[in-house]
């Protein structure tokens, strides 16, 4: 098993990255520093991990940095003696990507060269170091009514966040290939969990059910997703990061496939029952709206790789998870609120000016 002293976590401070830092203090062996190294864009909130601030000291620490900024990521990799790098940072909206690609393109693509970069130039030759790329299912493109995504299946994707996002794998693969890096790489399905901004579906779906807004659903509502709950997409990469095979790509998925409309029925009957609601009421809420374009039918993932070679099996049924979800933001109305202020913005902007 490796291990690792100093670990930089790139976009620690979003959905899955929060979540992961978390788990890793709380639910692991590991005994060093972890270096959360984030730009706090709108989908990057420093409240998200204040537990882990005041609970593990001088093991976290919080860097305000840009991942397409060299001189901030060499900064960051040699005053912090970083021997891994985890990384989460992205544009990760395949709405706001058809809306505005140009940063999706400049942090996925150039973001993840400047890391790359940056790690070659500090690590040279070192084989007792490793930069762990987290990627999705969305490079493999849209699949038809049957068929599950493989490690080995061709790369085909078709929003300008999931091109991206296949730019982003190619270089990591290239640098492993042509510099010796010692990578490994994770492509996981959809994940749900706390610390979720509202704008994807599920949080987006259970904060409109909470306040009374309608629940726009893309086309026909029958576009499928393979959904995972956060924390064990956590364990997943943290199994790869430690005992996966140096160069190899491992899937991650929930086998957990849903219709968009039926899984809206799961939560409208969720957040019924745990939030003292009238069913019907909510099921008027449901309008549907114009197709998202290019919009991909259907991702589904087979991880068979992942749980014959290192072991992984998701700890909590859909049926856990979701009623955790939405127990979730029922427990934290303010966070939602806080997140989605534009005072928090420039709060944020405020406490955590660039050095
Ligand atoms: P997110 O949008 O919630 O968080 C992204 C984080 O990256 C934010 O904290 C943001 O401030 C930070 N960031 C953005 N640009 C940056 C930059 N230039 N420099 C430094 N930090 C920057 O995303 P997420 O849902 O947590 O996804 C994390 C990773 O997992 C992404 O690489 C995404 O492609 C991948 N992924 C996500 C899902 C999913 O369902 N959310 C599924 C599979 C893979
Ligand atoms: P999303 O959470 O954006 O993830 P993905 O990256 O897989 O597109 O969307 C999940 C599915 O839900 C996708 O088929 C689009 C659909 N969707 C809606 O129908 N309404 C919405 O408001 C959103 C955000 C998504």
């Amino acid at each position: 098993m490796r291990t690792f002293h100093n670990i930089l976590v790139t976009g620690g401070a979003g959905f899955i990255g929060s979540n992961f830092i978390r788990y890793v203090f709380t639910k692991t062996s590991f005994a060093g520093r972890m270096v959360n190294f984030d730009k706090l864009t709108y989908a990057g909130n420093p409240h998200s991990l204040a537990d882990i601030a005041s609970a593990y000291g001088e093991r976290y620490h919080f860097v305000r940095g840009d991942i397409a900024e060299s001189t901030q990521v060499a900064a960051a990799l040699r005053d912090h003696e970083v021997d891994a790098i985890i990384h989460f940072a992205a544009e990760s909206h395949v709405d706001r990507s058809i809306h505005g690609p140009g940063d999706f393109i400049r942090t996925n693509i150039l973001g993840t060269f400047t890391l790359l970069q940056a790690a070659r130039e500090l690590w040279g030759d070192r084989k007792d170091v490793l930069f762990h790329h987290v990627s999705t299912d969305e490079v493999y493109g849209s699949l038809g009514d049957t068929g599950k995504f493989l490690e080995t299946t061709a790369y085909d994707p078709r929003s300008p966040y999931s091109a991206s996002k296949a730019s982003s794998d190619h270089l990591v693969q290239a640098w492993h290939h042509t510099y010796g890096l010692p990578i490994t790489m994770s492509n996981c399905s959809n994940n749900y969990g706390p610390y979720h901004f509202p704008e994807k579906l599920i949080p987006l779906m259970i904060n409109n059910l909470l306040t009374g807004k309608t629940l726009p659903v893309y086309g026909d509502g029958k576009n499928v997703r393979d959904w995972l709950y956060v924390e064990d997409h956590a364990n997943a990469i943290w199994a790869i990061v430690t005992k996966g095979s140096i160069g190899e790509t491992y899937n991650v998925g929930g086998e957990n496939e849903w219709q968009n409309i039926q899984l809206l029925e799961v939560l409208i009957e969720t957040v019924a029952r745990l939030a003292g609601r009238n069913l019907a009421d909510l099921r008027n809420l449901i309008t549907y709206v114009k197709d998202r374009p290019g919009h991909d039918r259907r991702y589904a993932i087979n991880c068979h790789k992942l749980k014959t070679e290192l072991g992984w099996a998701p700890s909590v049924t859909f049926e856990q998870g979701i009623e955790k979800t939405v127990q979730w933001y029922l427990d934290n109305q303010a966070w939602v609120a806080q997140v989605t202020s534009g005072d928090y913005r420039k709060w944020v902007d405020a406490n955590y000016a660039r050095r």
